[in-house]
């Protein structure tokens, strides 16, 4: 099946592009210092799909965030990739059909989505390249 590479070094810390894959939405977020410490300090309990930033992100590359675009619920895209600046209530992303809540781990917390945003298969071919699928 295709996969993709992206060049990674044009995305500054705090912004999110938008990319496509296999007719699919995927968002590729640099995040800050205080973003990863933000999704750091959510105890797992308080997640309905618990999970850590770590476990949705390649080691050495935790500030690489790299989910499909695609909202668990009934698959309209979020919104907070592309237009400079993340959404919602937690920082991350917010899906405007019935307002599901994503943070900056891209994890639902707040709305009907049931699961975090889903993480592809990817690996990095350099510190600034990324294949997908
Ligand atoms: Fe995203 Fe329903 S499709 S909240």
């Amino acid at each position: 099946l295709a996969s993709i590479e992206v060049d990674l070094s044009k995305i500054a810390p705090g912004q999110a592009i938008k990319t496509m894959w296999r007719k699919q939405p995927v968002f590729i977020r640099n995040l800050t210092p205080k973003e990863i410490g933000e999704a750091n300090a959510v105890p797992l309990s308080a997640l309905r799909d618990p999970q850590t930033l770590a476990d949705r992100t390649k080691e050495g590359h935790i500030n690489w965030l790299i989910t499909l675009g695609v909202c668990t619920h009934l698959g309209c895209v979020p919104l907070g990739a592309g237009e400079g600046e993340a959404k919602g209530d937690f920082g991350g992303y917010f899906c405007p059909c019935h307002g599901s809540h994503y943070d900056t781990a891209a994890r639902v917390r707040k709305g009907p989505a049931p699961l975090n945003l889903q993480v592809p298969e990817y690996a990095f071919k350099s510190d600034t390249v990324v294949q997908i699928g």
